[in-house]
């Protein structure tokens, strides 16, 4: 049987008070709406339909994937009228999967199971809340079976009791689906096309409706307001969290750590509190993360240790490193083995070859630095005149004196010793002392000037 997904995505979302259409606010970095067509990527569907409407343009540029076919709905007259605009792009040899695209957290485990149960009549996923507020509530007879949907406006104080509500995801014939859209109405508290009223069209026309209960309630959130969606991202990080502790991490502190993306840990790794990761992230064995380091899409090799405060941002580490406290190793740089990094040094765009020590208050920028260097502190590549950006070499084992400016282009043979204090603007040869402070003097009896 072909299999046709729909996700819904045209409502606006007017309880996140927001100018961004719902679907694009986020988990983990990442739109709403990206979540679920994920959740499909391992089902074996036909077809992806997406319906999109307010603030279409915005969503259809934010989810750039070819394989959706895109359809409009032109006003938001209903979850059943969203549906009924993508039937016209489906085999009524079918089965249809409909999806909501505020219900992030969906697992494609659970999709499966509900395809399977749907056969050629209706699968309803739904689940029991504590508090039930908003959705729509599962009623069922005296035998336990499914008889309709009452959206939570709709309901009365009996029904409003129901604990049991309806996810908003579904799996149906697609021939019977097409029939039941053509007959809902939108006579009901907020005069929409419910797709929920197809349940008890269902029943009607005595076809079976099945229901799935998720038995994991946090899996089928909905997310419609702000405080759904910081309650649905600590879910997704603790999910995060705890698939890295089983695989052998360590996590000083669980509940602060951020994992946006996707984060590979060798063995034995400690991160520590608040750390955030962004994107793809590669993390060797035995490194040790401090606390509050944020790490972007990078790779940090074996046996590296990161201090607290540091920030590494699309760069390469190499093992046996020591970044921190306070670095920031920004896109670009790449260290080999051993290299140290130490408080309130910026790198960026540069290689550090192996052993190097850049330990205080520097910035090395568009440069290629050689092996055994020493860079004292306060050490400054000037890269930039203004307008155009220029590159610094520095050999292997250089040693560069504190508060020195290298003003690119500018090159510095191996071994070279570079004063403190110098400002160097032409190449050095190799192993040479190079200086360009002037030579101290004394001024006797000085004065130092008065108040007038
Ligand atoms: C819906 C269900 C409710 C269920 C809840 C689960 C209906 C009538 N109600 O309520 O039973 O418990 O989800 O989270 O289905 N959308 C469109 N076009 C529209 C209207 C909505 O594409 O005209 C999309 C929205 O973008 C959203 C989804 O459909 O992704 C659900 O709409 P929403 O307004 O959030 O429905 P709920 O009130 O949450
Ligand atoms: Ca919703």
């Amino acid at each position: 049987m072909k299999i046709s997904t729909i996700i819904l995505a045209a409502g606006q979302g007017t309880r996140m008070h927001s100018r961004r259409a719902k679907v694009l606010h986020t988990i983990a970095s990442v739109p709403m709406l990206a979540h679920v067509i994920k959740a499909t990527e391992t089902l074996d569907i036909d077809q992806l339909i997406v319906v999109y409407g307010h603030n279409g343009a915005e969503v259809k540029a934010a989810i750039d994937d070819a394989a959706i076919c895109w359809v409009h709905q032109q006003e938001q007259l209903g979850t059943g009228h969203a549906v009924q605009q993508a039937m016209s792009e489906i085999d009524d040899n079918s089965t249809v999967l409909v999806l909501y695209g505020d219900t992030p957290l969906i697992q494609g485990q659970t999709l499966q199971t509900l395809i399977d149960k749907a056969g050629d009549g209706l699968a309803l996923l739904t689940t029991q809340l504590d508090n039930p507020e908003g959705y729509g509530r599962i009623i069922r007879n005296n035998a336990g079976a499914v008889q309709s949907i009452i959206e939570h406006k709709d309901a009365n104080a009996e029904q409003l009791e129901i604990g049991e509500v309806n996810t908003g995801i579904l799996a149906v014939a697609a021939n019977r689906l097409r029939g039941w859209l053509g007959r809902l109405d939108n006579n009901n508290a907020q005069a929409e096309y419910y797709l929920t009223d197809i349940v008890a069209l269902a029943v009607n026309d005595r076809v079976k409706v099945k229901p799935l209960i998720c038995t994991d309630a946090e899996e089928v959130m909905g997310i419609n307001n702000r405080k759904q969606q910081a309650d649905a991202e600590r879910v997704y990080q603790q999910r995060e969290v705890e698939k890295q502790m089983m695989a052998g991490v360590t996590l000083l502190k669980p509940e602060s750590v951020t994992i946006n993306g996707q984060l590979s840990c060798g063995m034995d790794v400690v991160i520590g509190q608040s750390v955030i990761f962004n994107g793809r992230v590669s993390i060797g064995d035995n490194v040790t993360i401090g606390p509050f380091c944020v790490i972007n899409d990078s790779i940090i090799g074996a046996d590296v240790q990161i201090q607290s405060h540091s920030v590494i941002d699309n760069a390469r580490v190499g093992a046996d490193c020591c970044i921190g406290p306070f670095s920031r190793i920004r896109p670009d740089a790449e260290l080999e083995e051993k290299v140290h990094v130490g408080n309130f040094v910026e790198i960026k765009k540069s290689s550090i070859a192996s052993e190097t020590k850049i330990n205080h208050l520097s910035y090395i920028g568009d440069s290629v630095v050689g092996s055994g260097v020493n860079i004292g502190a306060g050490t400054i590549t000037c890269n930039y005149d203004g307008a155009n950006k220029y590159q610094t070499t520095i050999g292997d084992n250089v040693f560069v004196g504190s508060d020195t400016q290298l003003v690119a282009p500018v090159s510095i043979g191996d071994g070279a010793t570079i004063a403190a204090g110098s400002t160097i603007t032409k190449d050095v040869e190799a192993d040479v002392l190079a200086l360009s402070r002037v030579t101290q003097k004394s001024v006797k009896n000085w004065k130092r000037p008065v108040k007038k």
